[in-house]
């Protein structure tokens, strides 16, 4: 047995690497829909449909418990897929639920009422499929009130990265932050709620400016599972090799994901 980590391409390796590191002995196999990335840009039901179709290729591989790293996968068809769709005896965990607990300075699983938090005013910078989900809004209004969300959906952004066109990615930084300040001049957090904004943190800290404390979500995901494997020794999987799979070509996956983590890494078509 392993623990799956799915993402629609190369973003959810940011996710991966701090989950590898805080988790050593764990076994994961990453699985990344490449075929039909980015996810960002596609309708709620056409990422609810690849989603699915990736995590029961993960079930297949032995991963009774799967990681959703994508944002995009995670907003638009997580809460569908608990309810509707997955099995009593497999698990599927998304990264926005970590992610708003570390904001809202909440113990993993409090299902405490919604109650005030020192963070009064958040910007999250996501995918236009994540912004326009509102699952981030929804999943904080669970625990905390009286935040104020401005969302601003980081068009390009996520092909840029990907491309390696770095001198345009820290370009839409900049103007998607300036966006951002028109409607919300002074935000005390901005949560990067897109796996390949890890790689722009610097960018985004910068064009925010001191004072706004910049969330990002690898670390955070990884303590969050680290946790949840502590409540649950079986799930944890044991005995296999981590290996990475792809629903594009195996070998241009590798190369991509090479130049995108600066370090080789074999992909296996799924
Ligand atoms: C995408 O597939 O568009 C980006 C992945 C994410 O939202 O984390």
């Amino acid at each position: 047995m392993a623990v799956g980590v799915f993402d629609s391409g190369l973003g959810g390796l940011t996710v991966l690497e701090a989950l590898t590191r805080r988790l050593p002995d764990v076994p994961f196999v990453y699985l990344g829909d490449n075929a039909h990335a980015p996810y960002g840009t596609r309708t709620p039901d056409d990422i609810y449909r690849l989603t699915c179709a990736g995590v029961e290729r993960l079930w297949d591989a032995g991963c009774d418990l799967v990681i959703l790293a994508c944002n995009t996968a995670s907003a638009a068809a997580l809460r569908r897929m608990q309810e509707t769709w997955v099995p009593r005896d497999k698990r599927v965990l998304g990264v926005f639920v970590p992610l708003i607990e570390a904001l809202t300075e909440r113990q993993w699983g409090d299902n405490s009422p919604p109650r005030e938090v020192a963070v009064r005013h958040v910007a999250l910078f996501a995918t236009p499929a994540t912004v326009s989900s509102r699952a981030f809004q929804r999943e904080l209004a669970f625990r905390a009130i009286g935040v104020d969300v401005e969302a601003q959906p980081c068009g390009g952004l996520v092909d840029a990265i990907e491309a390696g066109d770095m001198m345009l990615a820290e370009a839409l930084v900049q103007s998607h932050v300036a966006a951002l300040r028109r409607r919300m001049p002074a935000p005390e957090a901005a949560v990067l709620g897109c796996t390949h904004y890890p790689l722009m943190q610097q960018a985004f800290a910068e064009a925010l400016g001191p004072g706004v404390r910049v969330i990002s979500q690898p670390a955070i995901v990884a303590d969050s599972l680290a946790d949840y494997l502590l409540r649950h020794p079986d799930l944890r999987g044991t005995g296999r090799v981590a290996e990475h799979l792809t629903t594009g070509d195996a070998r241009i996956v590798g190369a991509q994901a090479a130049q995108f983590l600066r370090r080789a890494i074999a992909f296996r078509s799924a």
